[in-house]
């Protein structure tokens, strides 16, 4: 029998509920740090345009399947195709959901760290040095983060038993646009810094000589990770979307939210970064390391960095439930297990994973593979292996299965909305992003040369 299936209620409910998975560390956290690593303005110009080309496309792509199917990813690609062969997309993406929360889990705990030691007001009369030392100290200690971390994945575990209404959608709504103004204010006053416009030079001016392979991996895995595509968690809030939603303009608008945030938080740390001489491929650290260092600049600065930290816990927090979702949603609808149940499954197995990565950045440093901890590795896999193989197939089955008809219901809601780009569209999805995808995957991997 099937369960009624519950939805969001409003329309702003599902943008913010979108743009809330999308928007969370990886804009805050990742993007400066692989920004940074990657050379800054070339970096960002090439991630750019995978937004634009590859990322925006696909994510109505996962609307449409989502939509239509009106289930998990498995029963999704199950109902919309004949072929058992798509369910592979399923199981890559239940893997990256998997990996990608074990590590998000590390640094969400982080941030509970962080608030705890703001509101001590720890990092009041501290230099530069100090705060730096300050997060080696804690980041690589063996109790402490593992503590918060598990904190952080109970949290988590509790909002996604409690459904998408009253969960979800109710969280998301309200914080999402408190965080924009601080990360403004914290611009205001980057910007203010001696020495802050190189931070912006670093970010804007591109240097193309700093274009490796290596590069346009990162920045093809980071679209993907940072607009929560490829692994189905779009495709499965597009399942409790109404008929009334439109998938291309919600697309662009969380596309559009998330990089803004991403520029933002750019904005606000390389100018610090610069003005307070710390290093921009400082890696994971790096927002941990730099904004306490404006904190303690700025009139407020310690009503500020409560609320930062607070907000930026609650960024993750939006983000890590869509991913949850994807594994409960499996689980709950697939193998007939209680969503309770199926929670509870999901989050041990999750933070037993989470917390070896947590402990990959101390005392379990030295055990590596291919020269990566754990953490470095299951993120390396998760994003720029899964998700762009994942975003890839989604695009095939998309342009090249899907019933034409069900495309343009969809995306005209079914003739009600005017449809002007379509065949753009269908050009994206059907050759753009796939063959994109594959050369850029190839040559990352060193297959084949440019
Ligand atoms: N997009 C989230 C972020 O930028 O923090 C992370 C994420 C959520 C990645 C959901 C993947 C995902 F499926």
């Amino acid at each position: 029998m099937q369960k009624k299936r519950d939805n969001f209620s409003s329309k702003f409910g599902v943008i913010a509920a979108a743009a809330g998975s999308a928007i969370g560390l990886g804009n805050i956290w990742k993007f400066p740090y692989i920004a940074g690593e990657n050379g800054g303005g070339a970096f960002l110009i090439i991630y750019l345009v995978f937004i634009i080309l590859i990322g925006v496309p696909v994510m109505m792509s996962e609307f449409i399947i989502g939509r239509k199917a009106a289930q998990n990813v498995f029963g999704a690609f199950r109902s919309l195709s004949k072929s058992g062969f798509w369910k592979i997309i399923g199981v890559m993406g239940v893997l990256a959901a998997f990996f990608i929360l074990s590590f998000y889990g590390t640094v969400a705990g982080w941030t509970i760290e962080y608030l705890y030691l703001a509101v001590k007001n720890s990092f009041a009369g501290k230099d530069a040095a100090q705060i730096e030392e300050m997060f080696t100290a804690f980041s690589t200690s063996t109790y402490k983060p593992v503590i918060f971390q598990i904190l952080f994945m109970a949290i988590t575990a509790l909002i996604v038993i409690r459904g998408i209404k009253k969960g979800i959608e109710k969280y998301t709504k309200i914080l999402m646009p408190m965080l924009i103004v601080i990360i403004l204010y914290l611009d205001i006053t980057a910007l203010s810094l001696k020495g802050g416009m190189e931070g912006l030079k670093f970010l804007f001016q591109p240097d193309f000589s700093k274009v490796t392979p290596k590069c346009v991996i990162d920045a093809l895995g980071h679209s993907f990770f940072t607009l929560s595509l490829g692994m189905g968690v779009l495709m499965t809030y597009a399942s409790y979307f109404k008929n009334d939603t439109n998938l291309t303009k919600t697309s662009i608008s969380v596309a559009a939210a998330d990089t803004i945030i991403a520029l933002l938080a750019g904005i606000a740390i390389f100018p610090a970064v610069f003005a307070f001489n710390t290093e921009p491929a400082a890696g994971p650290g790096l927002v941990f390391i730099t904004l306490p260092n404006i904190f303690e600049q700025i009139p407020g600065g310690f009503l500020f960095s409560i609320l930062f930290f607070l907000l930026l816990g609650v960024a993750a927090l939006t983000s890590s439930i869509s991913i949850l979702e994807v594994v409960v949603a499996y689980l709950s609808e697939e193998k007939q297990i209680s969503r309770t149940k199926a929670t509870i499954i999901a989050t041990s197995l999750i933070t037993v994973t989470g917390v070896l990565c947590t402990l990959s950045l101390g005392p379990l440093s030295s055990f590596g593979i291919f020269g990566l901890n754990i953490f470095d590795l299951l993120d390396f896999i998760a994003s720029n292996i899964l998700l762009p193989l994942g975003g890839m197939l989604i695009s095939i089955f998309v342009g090249w299965k899907l019933k034409r008809h069900i495309i343009t219901d969809e995306l005209s809601n079914y003739g009600t909305i005017r449809l002007t780009s379509i065949k753009i569209f269908i050009f994206l999805v059907r050759y753009l992003a796939p063959i994109s995808i594959l050369i850029v995957f190839l040559h990352g991997v060193g297959i084949i040369k440019l």
